[in-house]
């Protein structure tokens, strides 16, 4: 665990630092932020962060992915968000948003201001509004050894500002491409924000984390920037669904299952620009 001081209050970032072999089709938790422990809570807020995580929990999933809404009053009033990565299935969004809850409330039960990222998906709430504000935090995972050939990391970059391009015009904000590199093989890149913020910021926000990280991440095989308003991943694996195969089945609801096997997530670095 690693400590950061952000702003006025004290934050934990923590990556998990679990090496090795991962899944695509698994939901891993990858990080979590959240405000110093505030044991002077008005009972209200606990009342309300239940009633707002069950909101977030059960219809989230089923508004195609996002959700952001308040609940309580005044000085109570807690703001949340929850959005999944948008190739994940609804069931698989739910599955994600409840371990997401889980976390929050394990390991930040007397924070008032929580950010919990999984590969699938990312929950956040607050006692302050953040709705439409983009949040310039953002925490890279690289495995710093694991350097690609010169030749691809030239591509790559050029590839992944085009992802960037791409993403704010959809309409879930999500973008993902692959890229041939020829006798190297193929690198995959996907490029997400929050559906609260503007295009403009969304924008904004990609290009912000490819410029912050392009030094430290852009010669590694693969990379993975979490944001509270926006992320950007880029492997040599296919870790996401591709909606143009199953496009014919009329299908958008899709598992994860069988996309991609046998990953190796580095989790060597990470790298906090506030
Ligand atoms: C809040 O309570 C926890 C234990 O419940 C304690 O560890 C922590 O130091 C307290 N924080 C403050 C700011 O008093
Ligand atoms: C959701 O989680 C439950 C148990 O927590 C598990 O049995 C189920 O297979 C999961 N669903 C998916 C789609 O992963
Ligand atoms: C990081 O990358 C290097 C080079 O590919 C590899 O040998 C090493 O096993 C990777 N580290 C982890 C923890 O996977
Ligand atoms: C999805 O699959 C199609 C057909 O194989 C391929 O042409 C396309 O590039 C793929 N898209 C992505 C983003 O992987």
């Amino acid at each position: 665990m690693v400590d950061f001081d952000v702003q006025t209050f004290i934050v934990f970032l923590v990556f998990m630092l679990s090496l090795g072999i991962c899944h695509a089709d698994r939901n891993l938790y990858s990080g979590l932020q959240c405000s110093q422990a505030d044991n002077s809570s008005e009972s209200s807020f606990g009342v309300n962060l239940d009633n707002l995580l069950d909101l977030l929990t059960q219809k989230g999933p089923l508004s195609k992915g996002f959700l952001k809404t308040t609940v309580g009053r005044s000085s109570g009033k807690i703001y949340g968000l929850m959005q999944c990565r948008g190739d994940v299935s609804a069931e698989n969004c739910a599955n994600c948003t409840r371990e997401s809850v889980a976390v929050a409330l394990h390991d930040c039960s007397k924070s008032k201001k929580v950010q919990v990222w999984f590969t699938w998906c990312f929950l956040r709430y607050s006692n302050e509004h953040f709705f439409g504000v983009w949040d310039q935090s953002s925490a890279a995972i690289v495995n710093e050894t694991d350097f690609d050939d010169a030749s691809v990391v030239s591509k790559a970059l050029t590839f992944m500002s085009e992802v960037a391009i791409t993403a704010p015009k959809q309409p879930l904000m999500f973008h993902a491409a692959l890229l041939d590199a020829g006798q190297f093989g193929k690198r995959y890149g996907m490029a997400q924000c929050t559906r609260d913020i503007s295009t403009t910021d969304c924008s904004h926000c990609l290009d912000t984390q490819l410029m912050t990280f392009r030094t430290t991440i852009g010669n590694k095989r693969g990379w993975e920037v979490y944001g509270s308003s926006c992320s950007m991943w880029y492997h040599d694996y296919q870790f996401y669904s591709n909606f143009s195969i199953t496009a014919n089945d009329g299908a958008r609801r899709l598992s994860l299952q069988g996309v991609a096997t046998g990953i190796i997530m580095a989790v060597l670095v990470f790298i906090f620009v506030p």
